[in-house]
């Protein structure tokens, strides 16, 4: 049986995105955005998250391939679903539920600057920076996390758990690594 032990409640994700929303209202005032979500797990964390900007934002989203069940990366990323809607000289904000190793972001960062956008940031609610292979920086972080599995709020462990309200260390799994 999966064990799940809250690491972060649904209160402290409230309050941190409504910080991280007004964080970006102010760095973009004036300014129109387009926020990219990577799917399906940044699906949640877009959802709220855009609705604490006050500005004129409309949404993307890309699929690539990640994890799948085995959660093992092979290294290699895939665009399995590109944007919709054109990057070039626009605002953009890639949103992703939990940078990790970086390869995913790294990725997609050099996929849409090729694009060139009037400017390309990177929102991540979770932030496991102890396990970066691949260089990178999100501009806007919710929280760093300890180098755990976690589930909830978008993130999946092979799809499941991804409606969970809280974010929580799946404890079963981790046994098993
Ligand atoms: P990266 O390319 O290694 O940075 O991985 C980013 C992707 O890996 C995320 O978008 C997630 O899909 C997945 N991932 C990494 N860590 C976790 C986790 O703890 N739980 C669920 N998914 C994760």
């Amino acid at each position: 049986m999966d064990e799940l032990t809250v690491l972060i409640t649904r209160e402290q994700i409230a309050a941190k995105v409504a910080e991280m929303g007004a964080r970006i209202t102010a760095d973009f005032a004036g300014q129109s955005l387009v926020l990219i979500g990577v799917l399906k797990g940044a699906t949640i964390f877009l959802a709220d998250l855009a609705r604490q900007i006050k500005l004129d934002t409309t949404f993307d989203f890309v699929a690539v391939s990640s994890y799948g069940n085995a959660h093992q990366q092979s290294g290699e990323v895939k665009m399995l679903k590109d944007v919709d809607g054109s990057v070039e000289g626009r605002n953009i904000i890639l949103v992703e539920d939990i940078l990790d190793t970086g390869l995913t972001l790294v990725y997609l960062m050099n996929v849409l600057r090729a694009r060139r956008p009037k400017s390309l940031k990177v929102a991540a609610l979770l932030d496991k920076i102890s396990h970066r292979t691949h260089p990178i920086d999100a501009d806007y972080v919710g929280f760093t996390i300890p180098d755990k599995f976690v589930v909830g709020y978008g993130l999946d462990f092979a799809e499941h758990y991804r409606n969970l309200a809280d974010i929580c260390v799946l404890e079963s799994e981790l046994e098993a690594r």
